[in-house]
Protein backbone atom coordinates (compact mmCIF):
# COMPACT_ATOMS: atom_id res chain seq x y z
CA UNK A 1 0.00 0.00 0.00
CA UNK A 2 3.06 2.08 0.89
CA UNK A 3 1.97 6.15 0.42
CA UNK A 4 -0.70 6.71 -1.32
CA UNK A 5 -2.37 10.09 -2.11
CA UNK A 6 -6.53 10.07 -2.52
CA UNK A 7 -7.58 13.67 -4.65
CA UNK A 8 -11.25 14.49 -6.00
CA UNK A 9 -11.15 14.91 -9.32
CA UNK A 10 -14.20 17.00 -10.32
CA UNK A 11 -16.15 19.54 -8.07
CA UNK A 12 -15.72 17.33 -4.68
CA UNK A 13 -17.87 14.62 -2.77
CA UNK A 14 -16.82 12.27 -5.11
CA UNK A 15 -16.78 10.09 -2.40
CA UNK A 16 -13.16 10.67 -1.26
CA UNK A 17 -14.35 9.80 2.36
CA UNK A 18 -15.50 6.54 1.58
CA UNK A 19 -12.46 5.18 -0.38
CA UNK A 20 -10.17 6.67 2.18
CA UNK A 21 -12.30 4.50 4.99
CA UNK A 22 -11.56 1.45 2.89
CA UNK A 23 -7.93 2.25 1.96
CA UNK A 24 -7.13 3.16 5.89
CA UNK A 25 -8.01 0.01 7.01
CA UNK A 26 -4.23 -0.87 6.42
CA UNK A 27 -2.98 2.31 6.71
CA UNK A 28 -0.19 3.55 9.65
CA UNK A 29 -1.19 7.44 8.91
CA UNK A 30 -3.94 9.00 7.55
CA UNK A 31 -3.32 12.92 6.68
CA UNK A 32 -5.23 15.59 6.01
CA UNK A 33 -3.26 18.57 4.10
CA UNK A 34 -5.28 20.73 2.63
CA UNK A 35 -8.93 22.75 3.04
CA UNK A 36 -10.76 23.36 6.39
CA UNK A 37 -14.30 22.37 7.30
CA UNK A 38 -16.09 23.50 3.58
CA UNK A 39 -15.23 19.80 3.22
CA UNK A 40 -17.57 17.07 4.32
CA UNK A 41 -16.40 13.51 4.19
CA UNK A 42 -18.87 10.68 4.50
CA UNK A 43 -18.23 7.60 6.01
CA UNK A 44 -20.42 4.54 6.91
CA UNK A 45 -19.23 1.93 8.63
CA UNK A 46 -19.12 -0.69 11.66
CA UNK A 47 -19.06 2.54 14.27
CA UNK A 48 -22.28 3.85 12.16
CA UNK A 49 -22.33 7.12 9.56
CA UNK A 50 -20.23 10.02 10.22
CA UNK A 51 -19.38 13.75 8.26
CA UNK A 52 -15.76 14.13 8.96
CA UNK A 53 -15.09 18.11 7.98
CA UNK A 54 -11.70 18.35 9.54
CA UNK A 55 -10.33 15.17 11.22
CA UNK A 56 -9.21 12.17 8.76
CA UNK A 57 -11.34 9.77 7.30
CA UNK A 58 -8.71 7.07 8.24
CA UNK A 59 -9.88 8.08 12.63
CA UNK A 60 -12.00 5.24 12.49
CA UNK A 61 -9.02 2.72 11.96
CA UNK A 62 -7.45 1.70 15.63
CA UNK A 63 -4.09 0.96 14.44
CA UNK A 64 -3.52 4.15 12.07
CA UNK A 65 -3.07 7.61 13.47
CA UNK A 66 -4.69 10.71 11.86
CA UNK A 67 -2.51 13.79 11.24
CA UNK A 68 -4.06 17.71 10.44
CA UNK A 69 -0.62 18.64 8.64
CA UNK A 70 0.08 22.37 8.43
CA UNK A 71 -2.13 23.30 4.69
CA UNK A 72 -5.61 22.69 6.70
CA UNK A 73 -6.84 25.42 8.04
CA UNK A 74 -8.62 25.36 11.48
CA UNK A 75 -12.41 26.09 12.91
CA UNK A 76 -11.43 25.58 16.38
CA UNK A 77 -15.40 25.07 17.33
CA UNK A 78 -15.83 22.70 14.58
CA UNK A 79 -12.70 20.83 15.66
CA UNK A 80 -13.70 20.26 19.25
CA UNK A 81 -17.29 19.63 18.27
CA UNK A 82 -16.04 16.81 15.70
CA UNK A 83 -13.25 15.38 18.25
CA UNK A 84 -16.59 15.38 21.06
CA UNK A 85 -18.42 13.62 17.97
CA UNK A 86 -15.84 10.66 17.96
CA UNK A 87 -15.44 10.51 21.79
CA UNK A 88 -18.94 9.72 22.08
CA UNK A 89 -19.22 7.23 19.53
CA UNK A 90 -16.35 5.86 21.76
CA UNK A 91 -13.75 5.94 18.91
CA UNK A 92 -10.68 6.48 21.13
CA UNK A 93 -8.31 9.94 20.12
CA UNK A 94 -5.96 9.81 22.90
CA UNK A 95 -2.35 9.60 21.06
CA UNK A 96 -3.93 9.08 17.40
CA UNK A 97 -4.90 12.81 16.88
CA UNK A 98 -2.14 15.11 15.43
CA UNK A 99 -2.16 18.27 14.54
CA UNK A 100 0.43 21.03 13.25
CA UNK A 101 1.40 23.95 14.88
CA UNK A 102 1.40 25.44 11.36
CA UNK A 103 -2.52 25.43 10.92
CA UNK A 104 -3.75 28.88 10.55
CA UNK A 105 -6.74 29.63 12.58
CA UNK A 106 -10.52 30.05 10.77
CA UNK A 107 -11.30 33.57 12.77
CA UNK A 108 -15.03 34.55 13.34
CA UNK A 109 -14.15 38.13 11.31
CA UNK A 110 -13.01 35.02 8.47
CA UNK A 111 -16.94 33.84 8.43
CA UNK A 112 -18.24 37.03 8.91
CA UNK A 113 -16.42 38.53 5.88
CA UNK A 114 -16.90 34.89 3.50
CA UNK A 115 -20.70 35.95 3.55
CA UNK A 116 -20.20 39.76 3.14
CA UNK A 117 -18.02 39.19 0.22
CA UNK A 118 -20.58 37.04 -1.42
CA UNK A 119 -23.22 39.68 -1.00
CA UNK A 120 -21.71 42.20 -2.38
CA UNK A 121 -20.60 40.45 -5.27
CA UNK A 122 -24.27 39.73 -6.19
CA UNK A 123 -25.19 37.43 -8.90
CA UNK A 124 -21.53 36.93 -8.88
CA UNK A 125 -21.05 34.86 -5.99
CA UNK A 126 -18.97 32.05 -5.62
CA UNK A 127 -21.51 30.11 -3.77
CA UNK A 128 -18.84 28.97 -0.79
CA UNK A 129 -19.75 27.19 2.00
CA UNK A 130 -19.45 30.19 4.36
CA UNK A 131 -16.97 28.97 6.53
CA UNK A 132 -14.47 31.55 6.38
CA UNK A 133 -11.96 29.45 4.33
CA UNK A 134 -11.64 32.25 1.38
CA UNK A 135 -10.46 34.96 3.68
CA UNK A 136 -8.65 32.60 5.79
CA UNK A 137 -6.22 31.88 3.10
CA UNK A 138 -6.12 35.48 2.05
CA UNK A 139 -4.63 36.08 5.02
CA UNK A 140 -2.35 33.21 5.23
CA UNK A 141 -0.59 34.72 2.10
CA UNK A 142 -0.62 37.86 2.62
CA UNK A 143 1.30 37.20 6.13
CA UNK A 144 -2.08 38.55 8.34
CA UNK A 145 -2.61 34.74 9.31
CA UNK A 146 -3.05 33.48 12.76
CA UNK A 147 -1.33 30.23 13.63
CA UNK A 148 -2.43 27.70 16.25
CA UNK A 149 1.37 28.27 17.31
CA UNK A 150 0.45 31.74 17.83
CA UNK A 151 -1.82 30.56 20.98
CA UNK A 152 0.95 29.01 22.85
CA UNK A 153 1.92 32.87 23.82
CA UNK A 154 -1.17 34.57 24.66
CA UNK A 155 0.38 38.11 25.00
CA UNK A 156 1.58 37.44 21.47
CA UNK A 157 -1.89 36.15 20.65
CA UNK A 158 -3.10 39.17 22.16
CA UNK A 159 -0.91 41.52 20.07
CA UNK A 160 -2.08 39.78 16.69
CA UNK A 161 -5.72 40.22 17.47
CA UNK A 162 -5.32 43.47 18.30
CA UNK A 163 -3.54 44.51 14.79
CA UNK A 164 -6.19 42.15 12.77
CA UNK A 165 -8.99 43.93 14.10
CA UNK A 166 -7.90 47.11 13.70
CA UNK A 167 -7.74 46.49 10.25
CA UNK A 168 -10.84 44.18 10.13
CA UNK A 169 -13.43 45.80 12.38
CA UNK A 170 -13.12 48.56 9.46
CA UNK A 171 -14.07 46.81 6.56
CA UNK A 172 -16.40 44.85 8.62
CA UNK A 173 -18.10 48.54 9.30
CA UNK A 174 -17.95 49.48 5.74
CA UNK A 175 -19.34 46.54 4.41
CA UNK A 176 -22.90 46.85 7.27
CA UNK A 177 -22.00 44.50 9.74
CA UNK A 178 -21.05 44.94 13.32
CA UNK A 179 -17.51 45.77 14.89
CA UNK A 180 -16.06 42.37 16.93
CA UNK A 181 -14.94 42.65 20.28
CA UNK A 182 -11.31 41.61 21.05
CA UNK A 183 -11.85 40.26 24.29
CA UNK A 184 -15.27 38.20 23.51
CA UNK A 185 -12.91 36.40 20.41
CA UNK A 186 -10.04 35.90 22.64
CA UNK A 187 -11.57 34.48 25.44
CA UNK A 188 -14.01 31.96 23.42
CA UNK A 189 -10.87 30.82 21.49
CA UNK A 190 -8.35 30.41 23.60
CA UNK A 191 -11.06 28.27 25.81
CA UNK A 192 -11.14 26.06 22.26
CA UNK A 193 -7.87 26.12 22.28
CA UNK A 194 -6.82 24.36 25.11
CA UNK A 195 -9.37 21.46 24.87
CA UNK A 196 -7.03 20.70 21.58
CA UNK A 197 -3.67 21.61 22.88
CA UNK A 198 -2.93 17.87 23.72
CA UNK A 199 -3.33 17.05 19.93
CA UNK A 200 -0.60 19.60 18.78
CA UNK A 201 2.38 17.70 17.88
CA UNK A 202 5.08 18.92 15.14
CA UNK A 203 3.93 16.79 12.35
CA UNK A 204 6.76 16.73 10.06
CA UNK A 205 8.97 14.80 11.63
CA UNK A 206 6.44 12.11 12.75
CA UNK A 207 5.65 12.04 8.51
CA UNK A 208 9.05 11.75 7.79
CA UNK A 209 9.80 8.83 10.22
CA UNK A 210 6.91 7.24 8.89
CA UNK A 211 7.81 7.02 5.65
CA UNK A 212 11.64 6.65 6.39
CA UNK A 213 10.37 3.31 8.24
CA UNK A 214 8.07 2.39 5.56
CA UNK A 215 4.37 2.58 6.88
CA UNK A 216 1.82 2.85 5.10
CA UNK A 217 0.76 6.60 4.57
CA UNK A 218 -2.99 7.85 3.10
CA UNK A 219 -3.31 11.53 2.34
CA UNK A 220 -6.62 12.30 2.19
CA UNK A 221 -7.10 15.53 -0.39
CA UNK A 222 -10.15 17.60 0.35
CA UNK A 223 -12.52 19.30 -2.83
CA UNK A 224 -11.48 18.37 -6.48
CA UNK A 225 -9.34 19.33 -9.26
CA UNK A 226 -11.89 21.63 -11.07
CA UNK A 227 -12.10 23.42 -7.22
CA UNK A 228 -8.47 24.20 -7.39
CA UNK A 229 -7.48 27.42 -7.23
CA UNK A 230 -5.30 27.27 -10.36
CA UNK A 231 -6.69 24.76 -12.25
CA UNK A 232 -10.24 25.01 -11.22
CA UNK A 233 -12.71 26.97 -12.73
CA UNK A 234 -11.89 30.54 -11.34
CA UNK A 235 -13.36 32.31 -9.55
CA UNK A 236 -15.55 29.47 -8.59
CA UNK A 237 -12.97 27.48 -6.94
CA UNK A 238 -12.11 26.81 -3.40
CA UNK A 239 -8.64 28.76 -1.86
CA UNK A 240 -6.24 26.21 -1.54
CA UNK A 241 -4.55 23.77 -3.78
CA UNK A 242 -6.14 20.65 -3.96
CA UNK A 243 -4.37 18.77 -6.83
CA UNK A 244 -1.36 16.49 -6.04
CA UNK A 245 1.25 18.48 -6.04
CA UNK A 246 -0.66 20.31 -3.31
CA UNK A 247 0.34 17.63 -1.22
CA UNK A 248 4.32 18.83 -0.56
CA UNK A 249 3.69 22.39 0.78
CA UNK A 250 0.25 20.84 2.95
CA UNK A 251 2.30 18.00 4.64
CA UNK A 252 5.74 19.01 4.56
CA UNK A 253 6.51 16.01 2.39
CA UNK A 254 8.51 15.51 -1.19
CA UNK A 255 6.00 14.84 -3.82
CA UNK A 256 8.88 12.58 -5.01
CA UNK A 257 7.80 10.15 -2.31
CA UNK A 258 4.34 9.49 -3.79
CA UNK A 259 3.80 5.75 -4.96
CA UNK A 260 0.41 5.77 -5.75
CA UNK A 261 -1.96 8.48 -6.96
CA UNK A 262 -5.86 7.75 -6.81
CA UNK A 263 -8.14 10.00 -8.75
CA UNK A 264 -11.81 9.66 -7.16
CA UNK A 265 -14.68 10.33 -9.84
CA UNK A 266 -18.39 9.65 -9.46
CA UNK A 267 -19.66 7.36 -12.28
CA UNK A 268 -21.74 11.05 -13.20
CA UNK A 269 -20.95 14.55 -12.20
CA UNK A 270 -21.87 16.77 -9.66
CA UNK A 271 -21.47 20.48 -8.34
CA UNK A 272 -22.24 22.77 -5.52
CA UNK A 273 -22.11 26.42 -5.86
CA UNK A 274 -21.82 28.41 -8.95
CA UNK A 275 -19.55 28.27 -11.74
CA UNK A 276 -19.59 26.28 -15.47
CA UNK A 277 -20.80 23.07 -15.69
CA UNK A 278 -20.85 21.53 -19.34
CA UNK A 279 -23.06 18.23 -18.45
CA UNK A 280 -25.09 19.67 -16.20
CA UNK A 281 -28.57 18.17 -17.07
CA UNK A 282 -31.30 20.50 -15.70
CA UNK A 283 -34.00 18.41 -16.49
CA UNK A 284 -35.54 14.51 -15.47
CA UNK A 285 -32.70 13.11 -15.52
CA UNK A 286 -30.16 15.59 -13.56
CA UNK A 287 -33.53 15.09 -11.13
CA UNK A 288 -32.86 11.58 -11.40
CA UNK A 289 -29.52 11.44 -10.60
CA UNK A 290 -30.26 13.64 -7.60
CA UNK A 291 -32.81 11.83 -6.03
CA UNK A 292 -31.51 8.57 -6.46
CA UNK A 293 -27.80 9.72 -5.51
CA UNK A 294 -29.06 11.53 -2.36
CA UNK A 295 -27.20 14.22 -3.83
CA UNK A 296 -27.34 17.15 -1.21
CA UNK A 297 -24.50 18.52 0.36
CA UNK A 298 -22.71 16.79 3.73
CA UNK A 299 -21.25 20.07 4.92
CA UNK A 300 -24.16 22.97 3.92
CA UNK A 301 -27.53 20.37 3.08
CA UNK A 302 -27.63 22.62 -0.18
CA UNK A 303 -28.96 20.08 -3.14
CA UNK A 304 -25.54 19.45 -6.09
CA UNK A 305 -26.01 20.58 -9.48
CA UNK A 306 -25.87 16.65 -11.40
CA UNK A 307 -25.07 16.07 -15.18
CA UNK A 308 -23.00 13.08 -17.35
CA UNK A 309 -19.64 12.49 -16.44
CA UNK A 310 -16.98 14.23 -18.57
CA UNK A 311 -14.28 12.99 -19.64
CA UNK A 312 -13.01 15.81 -21.02
CA UNK A 313 -12.13 17.35 -17.64
CA UNK A 314 -11.55 13.51 -15.97
CA UNK A 315 -8.79 13.47 -18.96
CA UNK A 316 -7.28 16.27 -17.64
CA UNK A 317 -7.49 15.74 -13.99
CA UNK A 318 -5.99 12.54 -14.30
CA UNK A 319 -2.89 13.89 -16.35
CA UNK A 320 -2.38 17.44 -14.54
CA UNK A 321 -2.39 15.25 -11.33
CA UNK A 322 -0.68 11.77 -12.45
CA UNK A 323 -3.30 9.33 -11.61
CA UNK A 324 -1.88 5.90 -11.29
CA UNK A 325 -5.32 4.98 -10.70
CA UNK A 326 -8.93 5.66 -10.38
CA UNK A 327 -11.58 4.82 -7.79
CA UNK A 328 -14.92 5.30 -9.52
CA UNK A 329 -17.99 5.61 -7.32
CA UNK A 330 -21.77 5.44 -6.83
CA UNK A 331 -22.11 3.17 -9.97
CA UNK A 332 -24.82 1.81 -8.41
CA UNK A 333 -26.72 5.15 -9.04
CA UNK A 334 -26.61 4.32 -12.89
CA UNK A 335 -28.79 0.92 -12.43
CA UNK A 336 -31.29 2.03 -13.94
CA UNK A 337 -31.07 4.03 -16.83
CA UNK A 338 -31.68 2.91 -20.32
CA UNK A 339 -29.21 5.23 -21.74
CA UNK A 340 -26.06 6.74 -20.21
CA UNK A 341 -24.11 9.34 -21.94
CA UNK A 342 -20.23 10.47 -21.31
CA UNK A 343 -18.94 13.84 -22.77
CA UNK A 344 -15.91 13.02 -24.96
CA UNK A 345 -15.27 16.35 -25.94
CA UNK A 346 -16.16 20.30 -26.30
CA UNK A 347 -16.82 22.55 -29.26
CA UNK A 348 -16.78 26.16 -29.53
CA UNK A 349 -18.15 27.97 -32.06
CA UNK A 350 -18.08 24.55 -34.63
CA UNK A 351 -14.15 23.80 -33.70
CA UNK A 352 -12.70 21.31 -30.82
CA UNK A 353 -11.55 23.00 -27.61
CA UNK A 354 -9.74 21.85 -24.48
CA UNK A 355 -11.11 22.63 -20.77
CA UNK A 356 -7.44 23.98 -20.44
CA UNK A 357 -7.98 26.72 -23.04
CA UNK A 358 -11.30 28.00 -21.50
CA UNK A 359 -11.76 30.96 -18.72
CA UNK A 360 -14.94 30.33 -16.73
CA UNK A 361 -16.80 32.05 -19.28
CA UNK A 362 -15.79 30.50 -22.17
CA UNK A 363 -16.50 27.16 -20.17
CA UNK A 364 -20.10 28.33 -19.83
CA UNK A 365 -20.41 28.76 -23.33
CA UNK A 366 -18.56 25.27 -24.75
CA UNK A 367 -21.32 22.55 -25.88
CA UNK A 368 -20.61 19.47 -24.94
CA UNK A 369 -20.46 16.23 -27.19
CA UNK A 370 -21.72 13.17 -25.98
CA UNK A 371 -21.49 9.27 -26.75
CA UNK A 372 -24.19 7.53 -25.83
CA UNK A 373 -23.97 3.77 -24.44
CA UNK A 374 -26.76 1.24 -23.49
CA UNK A 375 -27.42 0.82 -19.90
CA UNK A 376 -27.14 -2.09 -17.97
CA UNK A 377 -30.96 -2.04 -16.16
CA UNK A 378 -29.72 -4.31 -13.62
CA UNK A 379 -28.81 -3.98 -9.96
CA UNK A 380 -25.01 -3.57 -9.09
CA UNK A 381 -25.80 -2.97 -5.46
CA UNK A 382 -24.60 -6.19 -3.56
CA UNK A 383 -22.74 -7.55 -6.38
CA UNK A 384 -18.71 -8.42 -4.87
CA UNK A 385 -16.76 -9.27 -8.24
CA UNK A 386 -15.91 -7.46 -11.44
CA UNK A 387 -16.95 -11.02 -13.37
CA UNK A 388 -20.03 -10.44 -11.92
CA UNK A 389 -21.06 -7.14 -12.99
CA UNK A 390 -22.71 -6.59 -16.14
CA UNK A 391 -21.82 -6.68 -19.24
CA UNK A 392 -22.97 -3.20 -20.05
CA UNK A 393 -21.55 -2.18 -16.70
CA UNK A 394 -17.67 -3.26 -17.58
CA UNK A 395 -18.35 -1.31 -21.08
CA UNK A 396 -19.19 1.39 -19.53
CA UNK A 397 -15.85 0.93 -17.53
CA UNK A 398 -13.71 0.10 -20.10
CA UNK A 399 -14.95 3.22 -22.44
CA UNK A 400 -13.91 5.94 -19.52
CA UNK A 401 -10.68 3.91 -19.01
CA UNK A 402 -9.67 4.12 -22.92
CA UNK A 403 -10.77 8.22 -22.86
CA UNK A 404 -8.79 8.83 -19.62
CA UNK A 405 -5.97 6.31 -20.10
CA UNK A 406 -6.03 5.27 -16.53
CA UNK A 407 -6.93 2.12 -15.10
CA UNK A 408 -9.90 2.29 -12.44
CA UNK A 409 -8.99 -0.03 -9.52
CA UNK A 410 -11.70 0.66 -7.59
CA UNK A 411 -15.45 0.36 -8.25
CA UNK A 412 -18.01 1.65 -5.28
CA UNK A 413 -21.06 0.40 -5.66
CA UNK A 414 -22.45 1.55 -2.25
CA UNK A 415 -21.92 4.24 0.35
CA UNK A 416 -20.42 1.66 3.17
CA UNK A 417 -17.03 0.57 3.34
CA UNK A 418 -17.60 -3.21 2.37
CA UNK A 419 -19.18 -2.13 -1.59
CA UNK A 420 -16.32 -2.02 -3.22
CA UNK A 421 -15.32 -3.68 -6.16
CA UNK A 422 -11.84 -4.54 -7.39
CA UNK A 423 -11.02 -4.43 -11.09
CA UNK A 424 -8.52 -7.22 -11.47
CA UNK A 425 -9.52 -7.58 -15.20
P1 LIG B 1 -16.46 13.36 -0.34
O1 LIG B 1 -16.56 14.78 0.05
O2 LIG B 1 -15.68 13.17 -1.59
O3 LIG B 1 -15.97 12.47 0.77
O4 LIG B 1 -17.95 12.89 -0.69
P2 LIG B 1 -19.28 13.19 0.17
O5 LIG B 1 -19.26 12.36 1.39
O6 LIG B 1 -19.47 14.65 0.33
O7 LIG B 1 -20.41 12.73 -0.86
C1 LIG B 1 -20.44 11.43 -1.35
C2 LIG B 1 -21.81 10.82 -1.02
O8 LIG B 1 -21.97 9.62 -1.75
C3 LIG B 1 -21.95 10.42 0.43
O9 LIG B 1 -23.30 10.55 0.80
C4 LIG B 1 -21.54 8.95 0.43
O10 LIG B 1 -22.11 8.21 1.51
C5 LIG B 1 -22.09 8.50 -0.87
N1 LIG B 1 -21.37 7.40 -1.55
C6 LIG B 1 -20.03 7.18 -1.65
N2 LIG B 1 -19.79 6.13 -2.45
C7 LIG B 1 -20.98 5.67 -2.87
C8 LIG B 1 -21.38 4.63 -3.75
O11 LIG B 1 -20.59 3.92 -4.35
N3 LIG B 1 -22.74 4.48 -3.97
C9 LIG B 1 -23.65 5.28 -3.37
N4 LIG B 1 -24.94 5.06 -3.63
N5 LIG B 1 -23.31 6.27 -2.54
C10 LIG B 1 -21.99 6.48 -2.30
P1 LIG C 1 -15.27 17.94 -0.21
O1 LIG C 1 -13.91 17.75 0.43
C1 LIG C 1 -17.91 20.22 -2.81
C2 LIG C 1 -17.06 24.52 -3.19
C3 LIG C 1 -18.18 25.40 -2.67
C4 LIG C 1 -18.01 26.60 -3.58
C5 LIG C 1 -16.49 26.70 -3.71
C6 LIG C 1 -15.84 27.69 -2.77
O2 LIG C 1 -16.40 17.51 0.66
O3 LIG C 1 -15.28 17.34 -1.56
P2 LIG C 1 -15.33 27.63 -0.17
O4 LIG C 1 -16.26 27.50 0.99
O5 LIG C 1 -14.29 26.57 -0.25
O6 LIG C 1 -14.74 29.00 -0.27
O7 LIG C 1 -16.29 27.47 -1.45
O8 LIG C 1 -15.99 25.40 -3.45
N1 LIG C 1 -16.56 23.49 -2.23
C7 LIG C 1 -16.91 22.21 -2.25
N2 LIG C 1 -17.79 21.55 -3.03
N3 LIG C 1 -17.16 19.54 -1.91
C8 LIG C 1 -16.25 20.18 -1.14
O9 LIG C 1 -15.42 19.52 -0.31
C9 LIG C 1 -16.12 21.58 -1.28
N4 LIG C 1 -15.34 22.51 -0.68
C10 LIG C 1 -15.61 23.67 -1.27
O10 LIG C 1 -19.44 24.79 -2.82
O11 LIG C 1 -18.53 26.31 -4.86
MG1 LIG D 1 -18.01 16.22 0.50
Amino acid sequence: MAISLVIGSQWGDEGKGKIIDYLSENADYTVRFNGGNNAGHTIINSYGKFAMHLIPSGIFNKRSKSVIANGVILDLEVLVQEIKMLKDAKISLGGSLLISPRCHVIMPYHKLLDGLYEKAKGKAKTGTTGRGIGPCYADKVSYNGIRLTDFLDRKNLSTKLETQLLVKNKILTALGANPLSQKEIEENLYLLFKKIKPYIAETYSILDSAIESKKNVVFEGAQGVLLDNDWGTYPFVTASTVISGGVGAGAGISPARIERIIGVSKAYSTRVGEGPFPTEQLNDIGEKLRSVGLEFGATTGRPRRCGWLDLELLRFASKLNGFSEIALTKIDVLDNFSEIKVCTHYELGGKKIRYEQCDAAMLAKVKPVYKTLKGWEKPTTGLKSFKDLPTETKEYIAEIEKFVETKIKYISNGPAREEMILNNA
